[in-house]
């Protein structure tokens, strides 16, 4: 390897370029395999895939649409295998069926989008001397959970009047997860889900609050509340309050129900990622992907248990259930006339500043005036609006360094900043009309996630290095990769961080990038692969053999269709396009990027 290959630690490779080829382009020697499709059958007794029968039976048993966030656990005493977890945030339906309607969905086509939906759990097999990953189907630990699976509201508001409805007088007991986009693996083997968009699947909106969660006043695009009322709002005002939530899944028992912990607040969550403080109680980061929207914490008031016993792993699955959740509100230190919207740097060389975690509720005890506990739980948006929260550029994935402890909060995007009668630019958002997105990184006071006030910079100002309104920490601008959209955020064992990206405007496909938070390779940004036509590049994990991706909506481009694909992704021409999961890694067997 030349001086192309040089790098930090973990990111020694040539870095790939920008470019619009429908596949996914890796590194000179490196290598990839399609680990699972959708439609793959994963469950005893699922059918292979077949895009002419297609059906809601076939789905339930088979890997969901659009994958997103990916975990891969440990399996200890089975050999070389690892436990996968996947998000299937979304379904694409004029992608998946042969002459679809979307004016007249047919009852099956939307019971097969409910059981696409959801999250999947499934057994993966490492091919010796490689990082090729095959799953491992019928496996007892195999999961899908969906539209009509049940889950559990718990902590602070389940029971709520808020959260109860015709077919649950509970309040505590909910049909599916809508919309998982990212998520976080816990330190005691569980995995969290956000759940995102969930307005759009809900019609007929009506109050002040389904209208600060964007929930429509009209019918939705899928049309679901024609097959199923508690999708229509008008019937059922408090379905929509059961989604929003982030979902605890314990992938370890396939008997389990998954809860929703309310504690963690209600919002449009991208992801959560949660570390533990020094006295073993986790704190979670959450983002709102909404532009002008806030970013969250929840620190726990309970310890985790160590150990894999019984008692140990049920009450970890309490610890996100009592604690305190707050908001975020940051300060620049540079004069307001120095951030002119354009994104040139204030005199200090730097957008940084500091902020505190203003906090909402505790429990059953809300700190917002005018809202009871279950209200701020249940209405998040709207507590974070009476605090004065900051608002943000799309807050998407939020991630704590397991090296530094530094978090980083991926800013996606924000096209409204500046426009008439919305916010103007700030230090923490800098830039009119933010095309490209920014990656802020904040230390918590005396590294203590507890405490209530940090110090934050930007350390990535996204966009084309060329463009004098971008920053990379401070690093060459003529030795780092271009990247715009940054969206999902992951570690790396040497401590590199990772940024996958959602909407390039750039003129390249999306990708994933490798970027080191510290020594003197800080912000050296490099590309490490690019996904194919219409896609997006979502839940990287990256281990030291190799580097998982979801290849999620390829071929999404305006007009096309089942007969008219965009992408010939992952199987060629004549097959159907297939968002599926992509392992990558070096052909000579060595680790990533040393
Ligand atoms: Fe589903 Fe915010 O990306
Ligand atoms: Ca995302
Ligand atoms: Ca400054
Ligand atoms: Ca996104």
């Amino acid at each position: 390897a030349g001086k192309a290959a040089d790098g930090a630690r973990g990111l020694r490779f040539a870095a790939v370029a920008p470019n619009t080829t429908d596949a996914v382009t890796v590194p000179d020697g490196y290598a990839q395999n399609v680990v699972i499709r959708w439609g793959e059958p994963i469950l005893r007794g699922a059918p292979a895939f077949d895009p002419d029968k297609q059906s809601a039976k076939a789905q339930a048993g088979q890997f969901g649409y659009n994958n997103d966030f990916l975990s891969l656990l440990p399996l200890p005493g089975e050999h070389g295998r690892q436990v996968l977890v996947a998000n299937h945030e979304y379904t694409d339906e004029i992608l998946m069926f042969k002459g679809y309607d979307p004016a007249k969905p047919t009852r099956e086509q939307v019971e097969t989008a409910w059981a696409a939906h959801g999250l999947s759990v499934v057994v993966v097999q490492e091919e010796r001397k490689s990082g090729k990953l095959t799953p491992v189907t019928r496996h007892h630990l195999n999961r899908r959970l969906h539209t009509t699976s049940e889950f559990r509201l718990t902590g602070p508001a389940a029971g709520s009047d808020l959260l109860k409805t015709s077919a649950d007088p509970t309040g505590t007991k909910v049909l599916g997860t809508l919309n998982n986009c990212a998520g976080g693996t816990t330190p005691w083997g569980t995995t969290l889900h956000g759940e995102e968009n969930f307005n759009q699947y809900f019609a007929n909106g009506s109050s002040a609050t389904d209208k600060r969660y964007g929930i429509s006043t009209g019918a939705t695009e899928r049309k679901w509340e024609l097959f199923d009322k508690r999708f229509d709002v008008k019937q059922e005002p408090n379905e929509s309050h059961r989604q929003g939530w982030v979902v605890e899944l314990d992938p370890y028992d396939p008997d389990s129900t998954p809860r929703k912990h309310t504690a963690l607040g209600r919002f449009k969550h991208e992801a959560a990622q949660p570390r533990l403080t020094a006295d073993g109680r986790p704190v979670v980061y959450m983002g709102d992907d909404e532009r002008f929207d806030y970013f969250y914490k929840f620190v726990s008031s309970k310890r985790m248990k160590k150990g894999t016993s019984r008692a140990a792993r049920e009450h970890n699955l309490t610890l996100l259930d009592e604690g305190t959740l707050y908001v975020a509100k940051l300060t620049g230190d540079s004069p307001a006339a120095e951030i002119d919207g354009t994104g040139k740097l204030p005199n200090d060389g730097e957008f940084d500043g500091s902020g505190v975690w203003i906090p909402l509720a505790t429990g059953k005890t809300s700190h917002v005036p005018g809202m009871t506990a279950e209200e701020v739980y249940v209405f998040t948006r709207v507590a974070g609006d009476k605090v004065g929260a900051t608002k943000m550029d799309r807050p998407e994935d939020v991630e704590p360094s397991p090296r530094t402890g530094r978090v980083y909060v991926a800013l996606t995007n924000n096209t409204d900043r500046g426009k008439a009668g919305k916010a103007g630019a700030d230090e923490a958002n800098p830039r009119s009309l933010n095309k490209h997105g920014q990656v802020l990184e904040l230390a918590e006071h005396w590294d203590d996630p507890a405490l209530d006030g940090f110090a934050w910079r930007l350390f990535l100002v996204a966009g084309d290095p060329d463009d004098p309104a971008t920053y990379f920490a401070g690093f060459p601008k003529d030795k780092v990769s271009p990247i715009s959209c940054p969206d999902n955020v992951a570690f790396d064992p040497h401590g590199n961080l990772w940024l996958s990206t959602d909407g390039n405007q750039l003129g390249s496909h999306d990708g994933l990038f490798g970027v080191a938070t510290r020594g003197e390779r800080r912000g050296e940004l490099k590309q490490f692969l690019t996904v194919p036509k219409g896609a997006e590049t979502c839940g990287p994990v990256i281990q030291d053999r190799r580097v998982l991706v979801s290849v999620q909506h390829p071929g999404e481009v305006d007009g096309a269709s089942v007969e008219k694909p965009a992408s010939a992704w992952p199987d060629g021409p004549g097959k159907l396009v297939r968002p599926s999961v992509v392992a990558v890694y070096r052909k000579d067997g060595r680790d990533i990027g040393v």
